[in-house]
Parts: structure tokens; C-alpha cells; sequence
């Protein structure tokens, strides 16, 4: 059994479907999930909204000062982060606000900040937690951790889909070029890269479903906490 105050961190790159999973998998564990790429887009918005440049680093340190972000568990698997109180979930969840987040993310500033946040709200453990140095840097005691991989090509292609599901129609090769932007700046900055913890469990979702990757990783929580 993993310990019921355990840890669990899914940490990879854009698109892997870490969402999904986390969300099914916490769930599952009746454990809290805890989406800390909300937590970057939500300060990018904020940082976007008042025009503040990341070189101007005492208008930085100011404005991450004023920001308050909560998170508000919303049903069963899913969260609802507030930005000084206004509940910015769906502003956030757009391609380019994944570019802004992965642009501030590389900030020290922003990067302290949303780190000791991240600590404080898995103190009382129980949580999944996604990201990109979840198993690395914030949480490197944690219980259990995977790193959720899939090619770049079927990352796109699902994102795509996701978005006209959405009534969204966008071009296939300017998703998958913004994919590989995005992982090649997550993975490159010098502070706490996206990349594999020493002790993650590799999951390829290429060719699985969102259950049969739910059902792999039970299977080896449950070997692990033997
Ligand atoms: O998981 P996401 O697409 O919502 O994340 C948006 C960006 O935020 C991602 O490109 C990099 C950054 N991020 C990060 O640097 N560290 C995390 N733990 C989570 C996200």
C-alpha cells in the first residue's frame, strides 16, 4: 500500500496528458491533485496584464509580492485556481498561455515563489502532483514518481483534437512547432529543468490510453510500496 500521506509526481512535457492521468490517478488514490502548470500560466496572465518586463527586477519582485493565488478543488478531479480572487482556470488553458507560463517559468523570482507555494500545499501530503520538476526539485522525497513521455507528433495531433472539441481550428504544424518550442525551452533553461528525476518511472502514453496508463502506474505504486 503507498503510504495513504504519500507523495505521488508526474512531471514531462506539454501534451503528454498529464492532466489526465494525474486527475484520473489522484481519483483513484482518493488522493488532492495538484496542477502546478495552472500555477505558471496564472502568473504569466497576471504578469502580462500589468506589462511587467522579467529584466525589470524590482517591478518583478513587487508585483509577485500583490499575487495570491488559490486553489479551489471543484468537483471530484478537477481544481479551479483563482488569481487574486477571479477564477482564471479557462483564461489560462490556451496554447498560447502555455507559452507565456513556459517564458516566466525560467524566472528565479517566479520560480521561488511558486515553489515554496507548491511545498506549503503538499505539507499534509495525499496529493498527485503535475509538472516539470515536481519529482526533481519541489517534491524530491516524493513517494512515487513518473515522468509521462509521448512523441511530439502524437502530442499534437491529441492537442488538436482536444482544441476542435473545443470549436477551436488550429493548424497541425503550428501546434506541433509551439510542442517543440515549448520542450526544447523547458528542457534547456538552467533552473529546474524539465527532465526525469534519478528515480521516475518512465511512461510512454504514445500508443496507451488515459486507463491503461492509469492502470500501469496503480500497478507500480502498489509494486514500489512493497
Ligand atoms: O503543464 P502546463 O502546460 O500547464 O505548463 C505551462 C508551462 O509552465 C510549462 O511550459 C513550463 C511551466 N511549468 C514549469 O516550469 N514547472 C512546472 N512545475 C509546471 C509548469
Amino acid at each position: 500500500m503507498l503510504d495513504p500521506k504519500g507523495i505521488v509526481t508526474i512531471d514531462g512535457p506539454s501534451g503528454a496528458g498529464k492532466s489526465t492521468i494525474s486527475r484520473g490517478l489522484a481519483a483513484k488514490l482518493h488522493f488532492t491533485y495538484l496542477d502546478t502548470g495552472a500555477m505558471y500560466r496564472a502568473v504569466g496572465l497576471a504578469l502580462e496584464q500589468q506589462g511587467i518586463d522579467l529584466a525589470d527586477t524590482p517591478a518583478l519582485a513587487q508585483c509577485l509580492a500583490k499575487i495570491e493565488l488559490t486553489l479551489v478543488p471543484n468537483g471530484d478531479d478537477d481544481v479551479r485556481v483563482l488569481l487574486n480572487g477571479e477564477d482564471v482556470s479557462q483564461a489560462t488553458r490556451t496554447p498560447e498561455m502555455g507559452m507565456v507560463a513556459s517564458r516566466v517559468s525560467a524566472n528565479p523570482l517566479v520560480r521561488e515563489k511558486l515553489t515554496a507555494l507548491q511545498r506549503q500545499l503538499g505539507e499534509k501530503g495525499s496529493i498527485v502532483t503535475e509538472g516539470r520538476d515536481m519529482g526533481t526539485v519541489v517534491f524530491p522525497k516524493a513517494s512515487c514518481k513518473f515522468f509521462l513521455v509521448a512523441s511530439a507528433e502524437e502530442r499534437a495531433r491529441r492537442r488538436q483534437a482536444q482544441l476542435a472539441e473545443k470549436g477551436q481550428i488550429v493548424d497541425y504544424q503550428e501546434i506541433l512547432d509551439q510542442i517543440s518550442k515549448r520542450d526544447y525551452d523547458d528542457s534547456r533553461r538552467a533552473l529546474a529543468p524539465l527532465k526525469p528525476a534519478d528515480d521516475a518511472i518512465i511512461v510512454d502514453s504514445s500508443s496507451m490510453g488515459p486507463a491503461a496508463v492509469i492502470d500501469c502506474m496503480l500497478a507500480s505504486i502498489a509494486k514500489s510500496a512493497r
